[in-house]
């Protein structure tokens, strides 16, 4: 992957990204060390996120399951002591399990709901004080989410995927109503289908792979680096009056019925 961030639009800043060791969350850590920030970029110790990023700078890797009890404060104190401050927090790390319903076990279900949901709220209640620190200093701070196109729509086999999604979104707008008055904006990701770790199984597949680039009006697949440069949108300077947005990032997977 290029850093093809050479613009500084986050420089000085502090960001929080996880999920960092793969796909979406790996590309955003590297486009925004790109463009100047210092990122604690997070994912599970049975990732490879000690070596994803090695020797790029501005990557300060954090080995730790978002779930754990003690997860929360230990990543943001890392964000304080690494970086002195929080300015972005970039909750990412998600997992799916696909099942239809009857076959769609209280595990699978909690596990997508402990990840995709629990966690992220944990995460963005730890970070609200640090948040509101830097917001008061400098005139903003932000939280982003990644949502997907699931938070609005479904498919089979999703119910606990898709019930997740719809919680971020939830969540999201929530956080954005209640933390706006201190200069924090709250906005989401819709991504459509990007190839990355979660859905390399399916995307090996030439025909699975064809329909669904087909299905988008770009006619092809997302990459994570599509969702970086969303998400950098949603976290930078320009979009101070943006709040309580989900963003679709789809290549207009979703616009036909
Ligand atoms: N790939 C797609 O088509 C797509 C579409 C819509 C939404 N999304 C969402 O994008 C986000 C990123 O997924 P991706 O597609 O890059 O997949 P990915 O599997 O490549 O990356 C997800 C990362 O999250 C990490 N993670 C999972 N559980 C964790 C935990 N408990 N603690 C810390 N890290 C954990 C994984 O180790 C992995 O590195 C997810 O929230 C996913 O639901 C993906």
């Amino acid at each position: 992957m290029s850093a093809t961030g050479v613009h500084g639009r986050l420089r000085g800043k502090v960001a929080i990204v996880t999920g960092a060791a793969s796909g979406i969350g790996a590309a955003t850590a590297r486009l925004f060390a790109a463009e100047g920030a210092t990122v604690i970029a997070v994912d599970r110790p049975a990732s490879p996120i000690l070596s994803a990023h090695a020797g790029v700078e501005r990557i300060v890797p954090l080995a730790r399951d978002v779930t754990e009890d003690g997860a929360p404060a230990d990543i943001v104190a890392a964000a304080l002591r690494e970086g002195g401050g929080l300015d972005i927090l970039f909750n990412n790390a998600g997992v799916s399990e696909r099942a239809l319903v009857e076959a769609q076990t209280d595990a699978m279900w909690d596990r997508q709901f402990e990840v995709n949901v629990r966690a992220a709220f944990r995460l963005c209640r730890e970070a609200v004080p640090a948040l509101r620190e830097r917001a008061a200093a400098t005139g903003r701070a932000r939280i982003v989410n990644t949502a997907s196109v699931m938070a609005e729509r479904t498919d089979l086999g999703l119910a606990g995927y898709v019930a997740s999604k719809h919680a971020v979104a939830g969540l999201s707008k929530t956080l954005a109503l209640e933390l706006g008055k201190w200069g924090i904006t709250v906005n989401y990701l819709l991504p459509g289908a990007i190839e990355t770790g979660m859905t390399r199984a399916a995307f090996e597949d030439p025909a699975i792979r064809a329909v669904w680039a087909k299905k988008a009006a770009l006619r092809r697949l997302g990459t994570p680096m599509d969702m970086a440069r969303a998400v950098l949108l949603l976290a930078s300077d320009e979009a101070d009056f943006i709040t309580g947005h989900g963003l679709v990032a789809d290549g207009g997977l979703t616009l036909r019925t």
